[in-house]
């Protein structure tokens, strides 16, 4: 393949992301979107493999058939609630990957530059010898390279250890609750102070190894301590920063390898995740600096409490069908739980039922409900739940006064007024669904346990709200013959 076709497959594959981006963003078209991506993914390979420069093409074939079957096992094989930690894995391996690009790059233009030295000096002699000197014309290049390296490894290494970190947090391998050792931020600083300081000291030294090796390491744990101090209620945030951050790592590694495309993609999936963050910040009245600086500005030690607050009281499936019949407008607010135990189906049905029946039933959902974003909108769109029924948190916020009934699946700090009660909670400030202003409520889990950001929920114990025990899936059923 000429050089020629080779640029021009990178600006269709480019052209194909920037398309994918676009389906992405609306349910309708997603899958549209997806393909978009697969196609342009396709492209860009064959058009690598087939590149001049490229040679060991058949290492290259052997390895990624063994990823492919590695990846497809996984992708198999993961649950959709499991999706996050997949995701925050796969960023650590892109920033692993940024860092041996990074290496690989350096010890390769190392050795170069070494020979160019030598040769150079024996020119300079003789130019010496003869009344002159020859200045070295390719500094300014060589400068612009190792601070690509540089920086490619210091965002890669950052992002891989800071990636493994969320892995672990999600997983629940690792507390939820943010590390808080002291002087953190002061920590912090220093590490990009020392960076900074080894970068200029690298570069002017015409790349000596030392500092990109200690770098590295200040890197691997910058990035370890900047997730481990964020705490579980803002790991959504967390988990699309780290994609930005992979995004910034790739782009890094495109500029040493002389990649266009990779510059490209990286750059769209770096300013996305970006941008995503920002918006998921907004949704959680977070701010944006503070969780990307680790925490900064909070301190950290808010952790909430477990206990319960009152008597909650219970009610059946039974009781609930009746209480369903009788209702004028319903709202149902899903979250994690209702992804745990695949109610989407049942869920899907009764509505069905309900709307049959003349009963108004909509959505409510909010922007960080279950694991990763747009988590309850893949499902119900699954369920074959009409999207006009489906509406975000502040389309539906102000309906909750004037609604008979809310149905919360599997939801807890999604819907827990002591996000706007309680300012020491973990969650303060964040935005939720007011599902506690409709006339009755059915909170519908296994236990009095608390969800994902460890706070007990004062809704439980409001005079409105009746506990459905037991698994969402089973408990729909069970509602769904009794209607
Ligand atoms: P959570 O607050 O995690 O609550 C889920 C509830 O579902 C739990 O209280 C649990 O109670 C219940 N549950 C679990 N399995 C169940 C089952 N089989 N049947 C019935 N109930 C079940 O969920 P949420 O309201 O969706 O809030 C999401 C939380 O996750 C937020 O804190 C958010 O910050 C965090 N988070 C979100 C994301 C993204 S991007 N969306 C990513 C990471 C973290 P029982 O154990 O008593 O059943």
């Amino acid at each position: 393949m000429s050089q020629g076709l080779v640029t021009a497959a990178y600006i269709v594959s480019a052209l194909m992301f920037i398309l994918s981006l676009a389906g992405l963003s609306k349910q309708e078209s997603a899958k549209a979107g997806n393909w978009y991506g697969v196609a342009g993914m396709t492209i860009a390979l064959i058009a690598t493999i087939l590149d001049p420069k490229v040679s060991g093409v058949g290492y290259i074939i052997v390895a990624m058939v063994i990823g492919a079957i590695i990846g497809i096992r996984l992708a198999l094989k993961v649950e959709m609630t499991q999706m996050p930690e997949l995701v925050a894995i796969l960023h650590s391996f892109v920033g692993l990957a940024a860092v041996l690009v990074g290496f690989n790059s350096y010890f390769e233009h190392h050795e170069a530059a070494a020979a160019a030295k030598e040769a150079l000096a024996s020119v300079n002699e003789l130019a010496m010898a003869l009344g002159g000197k020859v200045e070295p014309v390719n500094s300014a290049m060589q400068n612009i390279h190792l601070t690509e390296v540089f920086l490619g490894v210091f965002i890669g290494a950052i992002t891989f250890t800071g990636s493994i970190v969320a892995f672990g947090k999600l997983r629940g391998v690792m507390s939820s609750t943010p590390l808080n050792i002291p002087f953190k931020h002061k920590l912090n600083l220093l590490a990009v102070v020392a960076s900074t300081v080894l970068m200029i000291h690298f570069v002017q030294q015409g790349g000596e190894t030392w500092p990109l090796i200690v770098m590295t390491l200040i890197a691997f744990a910058f990035g370890w301590h900047l997730v481990a101090s964020i705490g579980g209620a803002d790991m959504p945030v967390v988990v699309s920063m780290l994609n930005s951050y992979s995004g910034w790592a790739a782009a890094a590694a495109g500029f040493m390898l002389s990649n266009d495309l990779l510059i490209v993609t990286g750059a769209l999936v770096g300013s996305s995740g970006a941008i995503l963050s920002y918006i998921m910040c907004k949704a959680m009245n977070r701010s944006f600096i503070s969780v990307i600086a680790g925490g900064f500005g909070t301190d950290g030690s808010s952790a909430g409490s477990s206990e319960e607050q009152g008597e909650h009281k219970e009610t059946t499936a039974e009781d609930v069908a009746e209480t369903l019949k009788n209702a004028s407008s319903v709202i149902i607010t899903p979250g994690y739980g209702m992804a745990v135990a695949q109610a989407q189906y049942p869920v899907a049905e009764i509505t069905q039922k309900l709307r049959n029946a003349g009963v108004e039933v909509r959505f409510g959902i909010h922007p960080v409900a279950g694991r990763l974003p747009g988590h309850m909108n893949v499902l119900l769109a699954e369920a074959k739940v009409p999207y006009d029924i489906v509406l975000e948190m502040d389309e539906i916020n102000d309906d909750f006064p004037e609604t008979d009934v809310v149905l919360v699946i599997g939801a807890n700090d999604t819907v827990n007024p002591a996000a706007l009660d309680d300012p020491n909670s973990p969650i303060a400030g964040m935005p939720v669904l007011e599902v506690w202003n409709a006339k009755e409520v059915i909170v519908f889990k296994r236990s009095m346990n608390t969800g994902y950001a460890g706070v007990q929920n004062p809704l439980f114990f409001k005079e409105n709200s009746w506990m459905l025990f037991g698994d969402a899936k089973a408990s729909v059923d069970n509602i769904n013959k009794a209607l």
